[in-house]
C-alpha cells in the first residue's frame, strides 16, 4: 500500500473528517435499509479513531439528489443504523454546508461522533467546488477516506478536500486497494475472470484489462447476445448494436486470454418475471427469443474452469438474477467460486456482491468489494480519483 493510512497519523484530541460510502440500498416502500454491509464495513476505521481519541465527523452521499435537499434522501435512517453498529450516539451535524456543522463539531469530545447531512444536497459536492471542499476541510484536522465505493468520483468530499487537509486511507479503503491490486497484479495461476453484464460496450474495458492479466475470461449476461452474433449465430430477439458485435468480435479473435462464451443458454419470449424459460444451444437460439441466462452445459463447463483456478475475479451476473427462472447460471457460478479450493477470490460489488450475500457464501470468498462502479473501474486498470488524492507514504 503506497498511500498513508489511519495508522500513520496521531489523532488524539484532533478532529477527523471521515468520508464513508453509506449509499446503501433502501426499500422505497418501507424506508428500511435492505443491506447494511457498507455501514458494517466502515466500523473498524471508526473504532480505531475512537480508541485513538479522535473527534469524528462522518460524511456520506446517499442517492442522486442533484444538489438540492430531497426529504426522502436524508441520511437519518443511515445515521441511526451506524449508531447501532457502533453502539454509541451519533449527533446530527446538519449541513452539509452552512454554520451548523461547525457548531455541532465544536461540542464533540474525544471518541464522540457527529454526522453531516447528505453531501449531495450541496451542489458543490459533485462539482468538486473548491469552496465546498474548503468548508468541509475547515471542520477537521485530518481527512480519512474510507469510501472506496465512491472513489471513482472526483467530488469535493472524495477528492477536493484532500487539497486542504492531511489525507489518509481508512482500513476499508486500504483493504479494497490491497485486494484489488492483488487481483490485477499477482502471479497466481491459473487465473480466471468471470464477467457478466448487459452490454459489451459497458464491459469492454474490464474484459480487455482482464484478458491481459488472466488465462481465461468466462462471459455471461445480456452481452452474450453480441458474442453469439459475432460468431455468426442468431442473437435472438435482443437488439444488439453493430458496435457491440464489432467489439465482441475483436475480443473473441484477438484477446491474449482465452475468451469463453456459453455453449447453451436459457431463453424466453419476453423480458418479464413471469416469462416461461426454455433452453437452446448457442447455434440455435430462436430469432423470437431473448437470451436471459447461461444454460446447464455452460454452467458445468464454467464451474470446471473456476474450480481449477488459483485466482478468480468475478464481476457481473450471468443472467437476470432477480427472476428465479433466470438466476440459476449466476447461482451456479457463485457456488463454484465458493467451492474453489485454495484460490484467491475477489468479487466486484453491486449485484454480484448481493448474490454472494443472498446465498450466504461471503465467508468462502477472499474479498467481496463494497464498490460497484469503483471496483469495476479499478479492475479496468484506472487510477481512481479518491485513491490518487490520498497522501503518499514517505
Ligand atoms: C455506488 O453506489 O456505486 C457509489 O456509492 C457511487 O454512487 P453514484 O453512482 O451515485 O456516484
Amino acid at each position: 500500500m503506497l498511500k498513508k493510512t489511519v495508522r500513520d497519523i496521531d489523532v488524539a484530541g484532533k478532529t477527523c473528517l471521515v468520508r464513508v460510502d453509506f449509499n446503501v440500498p433502501i426499500n422505497p416502500d418501507t424506508g428500511a435499509i435492505a443491506d447494511d454491509s457498507r455501514i458494517r464495513a466502515a466500523v473498524p476505521t471508526i473504532h480505531h479513531l475512537q480508541q485513538a481519541g479522535a473527534k469524528i465527523v462522518l460524511c456520506t452521499h446517499y442517492g442522486r439528489p442533484k444538489g438540492k435537499v430531497v426529504e426522502s434522501m436524508r441520511v437519518t435512517a443511515i445515521r441511526e443504523r451506524a449508531a447501532e453498529w457502533l453502539n454509541t450516539d451519533i449527533a446530527d451535524a446538519g449541513g452539509p454546508g452552512g454554520d451548523e456543522p461547525a457548531r455541532v463539531v465544536a461540542e464533540l469530545g474525544p471518541g464522540q461522533i457527529a454526522m453531516l447531512e447528505n453531501l449531495r444536497f450541496d451542489p458543490g459536492e459533485e462539482k468538486n467546488d473548491p469552496a465546498f471542499a474548503k468548508s468541509l476541510a475547515s471542520l477537521a484536522d485530518f481527512y480519512v477516506n474510507d469510501a472506496f465505493g465512491a472513489a471513482h468520483r472526483a467530488h469535493a468530499s472524495t477528492a477536493g478536500v484532500a487539497d486542504y487537509l492531511p489525507a489518509v486511507a481508512g482500513y476499508l479503503m486500504e483493504r479494497e486497494i490491497n485486494m484489488l491490486t492483488r487481483a490485477l497484479e499477482s502471479e497466481e495461476r491459473p487465473a480466471v475472470a468471470i464477467i457478466g453484464g448487459a452490454k459489451v460496450s459497458d464491459k469492454i474495458q474490464v474484459i480487455t484489462s482482464m484478458a491481459e492479466r488472466v488465462d481465461t475470461v468466462l462471459i455471461g449476461g445480456g452481452m452474450v447476445a453480441a458474442f453469439l452474433k459475432a460468431q455468426g449465430y442468431s442473437s435472438g430477439a435482443a437488439e444488439v448494436s453493430e458496435e457491440d458485435v464489432h467489439i465482441a468480435g475483436e475480443l473473441l479473435f484477438s484477446a491474449d486470454a482465452k475468451i469463453v462464451t456459453p455453449s447453451d443458454v436459457v431463453v424466453a419470449k419476453e423480458f418479464s418475471g413471469d416469462a416461461e424459460a426454455s433452453e437452446a444451444v448457442m447455434t440455435e437460439v430462436p430469432d423470437n427469443m431473448l437470451v436471459l441466462d447461461i444454460g446447464p452445459a455452460t454452467r458445468a463447463a464454467y464451474a470446471q474452469e473456476i474450480i481449477g483456478a488459483k485466482k478468480i475475479i468475478w464481476n457481473g451476473p450471468m443472467g437476470v438474477v432477480e427472476w428465479k427462472q433466470f438466476a440459476e447460471g449466476t447461482h451456479a457460478v457463485a457456488r463454484a467460486v465458493a467451492a474453489a479450493p485454495n484460490a484467491f477470490k475477489v468479487v466486484g460489488g453491486g449485484s454480484t456482491a448481493a448474490v454472494i450475500e443472498d446465498l450466504k457464501l461471503r465467508d468462502k470468498i477472499t474479498h467481496v468489494s463494497t464498490g460497484g462502479g469503483a471496483s469495476l473501474e479499478f479492475l479496468e486498470g484506472k487510477i481512481l480519483p479518491g485513491v490518487a488524492a490520498l497522501d503518499d507514504k514517505e
